[in-house]
């Protein structure tokens, strides 16, 4: 067996000749930054999630900053979000100049814990921003009932959730500003970095557009300190053909997610669980044990590759130190960090090939005692 967690080239093999046509139309163009490319799939993609604005971005981190900065995050500002994420989330909270706030997150559905978000909120806080890790979304009508409470704004870190729901609400659309990354290994996928921010609000996406492009809306004429996070065309052209497929592949994680839930539940492991009013887009399929590094170490002998999403919490990060979190803070995020395991999870898996690495899995479980 040989499982790796992602396969691009067969996603790729399967709309290659409209791939290698709109790159070429690109080529013939000579439109490699910004023109219409971009704006072609700025409206595509807000179709698809009903947001009144899309403004297309360099990288989900150039997008995290980007709204950061829109919403006039800076020195002197604190931002509640999880210690349990990619370090982007954080990083860009640092960059705006403001204080990352940590708040724990739920065990089973590993996003914010948001009965512990008012505890967390000071005369300084100025957003939430929750991520909806691994597909599923945060619990957003309470937070947008806590951010309203508190005059707070939020921004949903939505990297990994293209597509999920909450109340039928797209990720990305609840909040004052959604962040998207499109990282080739996504749900939605580029050939190299990509990224996007949502917004239903006209003067935060005129905002972000002068802040993409180093602050002007007219050349030369610099209303604003900016950026360089504009999408460039080829990436866009790539990710308009994608999402037209993005419905019918995270359909598939979906059967993939509940072969893996329907075979491991009489394991010892502890399954994913779906929130209620959510849809779930499982960008990964992640689950606990105690025993991971026996469980990922068999695997590995087996061909199944695994991944860990995340091995350390980012308050126990040397880079985030100067927060002087310590162990204990965020006990969730840290038991989490011991005991996550992701298995392949991508569109192009098939079912049985799931139930295969399923098989494997209950055998070493047995054989583990898990
Ligand atoms: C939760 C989260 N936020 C932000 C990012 C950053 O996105 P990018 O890699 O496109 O800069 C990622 C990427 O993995 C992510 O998973």
């Amino acid at each position: 067996m040989k499982i790796n967690m992602a396969d691009l080239k067969k996603q790729h093999d399967g709309i290659r000749e409209e791939l290698d046509s709109v790159i070429k139309e690109v080529i013939d163009s000579s439109a490699f930054i910004l023109g219409s490319k971009v704006t072609d799939f700025e409206n595509s993609y807000s179709v698809f999630t009903g947001a009144k604005h899309t403004v297309g971005m360099a990288s989900g981190t150039g997008a995290l900053h980007a709204a950061l900065v829109a919403l006039d995050v800076g020195v002197g500002d604190e931002v509640i979000t999880v210690p349990f994420t990619f370090a982007a989330t954080v990083e860009m909270i640092y960059l705006s100049g403001a204080k990352p706030v940590f708040v724990d997150i739920e065990p089973d559905s590993f996003t914010m814990d948001v009965s512990k978000i008012e505890d967390a909120i000071t005369d300084k806080t100025k957003v939430i921003m929750p991520v909806h890790l691994y597909g599923q979304m945060a619990d957003m009508d309470r937070i947008m009932a806590i951010a309203e409470k508190h005059q707070l704004k939020v921004i949903e870190d939505a990297a990994q959730a293209q597509g999920a729901e909450f109340n039928g609400a797209h990720a990305g659309t609840i909040g004052d500003i959604g962040t998207f990354s499109f990282f080739p290994g996504k749900n939605l996928g580029a050939m190299g970095d990509a990224g996007a921010c949502t917004t239903n609000r006209d003067t935060l996406a005129e905002k972000m557009r002068m802040i993409l492009n180093h602050g002007q809306s007219i050349k030369y004429e610099h209303t604003i300190i900016g950026y360089n996070y504009r999408l460039d065309s080829i990436q866009a052209a790539v990710l308009d053909v994608k999402l037209k497929e993005l419905t019918k592949w995270n359909a598939h994680r979906n059967k993939i997610a509940s072969v893996y839930s329907e075979n491991l539940k009489d394991t010892g492991l502890i399954l994913p669980i779906i929130n209620e009013n959510r849809n779930h887009v499982w960008h990964q399929y992640v689950i606990r044990t105690g025993k991971r590094e026996e469980l990922k170490k068999a695997l590995a002998e087996l061909g199944i590759a695994t991944a860990l999403h995340y091995p350390i919490p980012l308050h126990l990060q040397p880079a985030f130190s100067y927060l002087n979190y310590s162990t204990g803070d965020f006990p969730v995020a840290e038991l989490c960090s011991e005991e996550v395991l992701s298995l392949p999870m991508y569109p192009e898996l098939p079912e049985e090939t799931a139930v295969e690495i399923s098989q494997e899995i209950v055998k070493i479980c047995k054989e583990l005692g898990i």
